[in-house]
């Protein structure tokens, strides 16, 4: 408890950015860490087998700027799991966290993912072996329940176990996976959301770390979770889709530190990145396609948008399309603030 507690993943969770498959790769973590030094970072899910069988160790690569950041394995053999997590660990990660919400077929077959809310035992199993096996902490995001469970009975049940294995945080994204009938995608949206029971959870594990995830779209909104007494907020699509508006504030507003950072000074330090990805064989569009919501919701977002997404896949396009669409902006915003 006392080493997690101290953890910097721990103190960095009050704003996390979920794990999110062929998104949160690490170019968009790259360009979160620009907006906001202290927010958590996830990875996207690699499966255990992927690392321990299939010797996929490039995908723990990651750049040194991007901590805290938090590695999220898929798997549910506690042996493979401990070993993945061991792999994880000497790669630098700061955080391990088992994924008990992914409700997609080929996650399922694997008999991992969301389906593992059916089997706790097994859960606290697989989180007993990798903290075992490892030095930092090891968390779980799961659901508050799959098909007909009851959330009300399964997940105080659910979390009993884990924290009897000795997690000590956990992300709850608040609301039930269907796994037969609704595609991965309708999971994150049919399913209502229920954050009154995650604030009941933490009045029942008062001592868990709980953060809250699903649906959250602001930081006027993630300040409210914490006001009401949870530990953490996990913001995935929001952050994707409009990442100035949930990072630039977060380290002044969340973590109470002094400076807001923009979106104009994130295209700055994403030049370099771009000119050393191009440098070692590299697409411009493998980084491009996670800055095309920088300027959301501003003056200039749709010139923006349209200049990288039909530039950035064209032979030779390289850091000046990013350049020459930045002025674009500039200008955008230059009329708007004069007319
Ligand atoms: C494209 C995409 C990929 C995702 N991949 C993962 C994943 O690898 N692991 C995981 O635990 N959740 C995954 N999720 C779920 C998110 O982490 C999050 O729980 C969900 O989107 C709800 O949060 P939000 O409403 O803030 O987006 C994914 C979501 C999206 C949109």
């Amino acid at each position: 408890m006392i080493k997690d507690a101290n953890s910097t993943a721990y103190r960095a969770a009050r704003l996390s950015v979920a794990p999110m498959m062929d998104w949160t790769d690490r170019h968009c973590r790259y360009l979160h860490r620009l907006l906001s030094r202290d927010t958590l970072l996830y990875t996207e899910m690699v499966t255990a087998p992927a690392l321990v069988r299939g010797g996929a160790l490039h995908l723990l690569d990651h750049d040194p700027s991007e901590h805290p950041v938090a590695l999220q394995l898929g798997g549910s053999d506690p042996k493979e799991l401990a070993q993945a997590a061991r792999l994880g660990a000497d790669a630098g990660y700061d955080e391990i966290n088992l994924n008990v919400g992914c409700p997609s077929d080929r996650v399922q077959s694997g008999a991992f993912g969301a389906v593992l809310m059916q089997q706790p035992g097994l859960v606290a199993d697989c989180v007993d072996a990798m903290r075992a096996a490892c030095d930092v902490e090891v968390t779980v995001k799961c659901r508050i329940g799959v098909d007909d469970q009851i959330p009300e009975e399964v997940l105080p049940e659910f979390l009993a176990r884990i924290v009897g294995a000795g997690c000590t945080r956990v992300t709850v994204h608040a609301r039930k996976a269907w796994l037969q009938g609704l595609s991965p995608k309708e999971n994150r949206d049919i399913p209502p959301l229920d954050y009154g029971l995650v604030h009941e959870m933490k009045g029942l594990f008062p001592n868990l770390h709980i953060s809250v995830n699903g649906g959250i779209t602001s930081v006027d909104q993630a300040l409210g979770f914490l006001e009401g007494g949870l530990d953490g907020v996990m913001v995935g699509r929001s952050a994707y889709h409009a990442p100035t508006d949930i990072l630039a504030t977060a380290d002044r507003r969340i973590f109470g530190g002094d400076r807001d950072s923009s979106a104009e000074e994130a295209v700055e330090g994403m030049l370099p990145y771009i000119e050393a990805h191009l440098t070692q064989g590299g697409r411009l569009g493998q980084i491009t396609r996670h800055m095309l919501g920088l300027f959301a919701g501003r003056p200039g977002a749709r010139q923006w948008r349209r200049i990288l997404s039909e530039g950035a896949h064209k032979p030779g396009a390289g850091p000046e399309l990013v350049e020459h669409a930045l002025a674009e902006v500039t200008a955008a915003q230059e009329l708007a603030a004069a007319g």
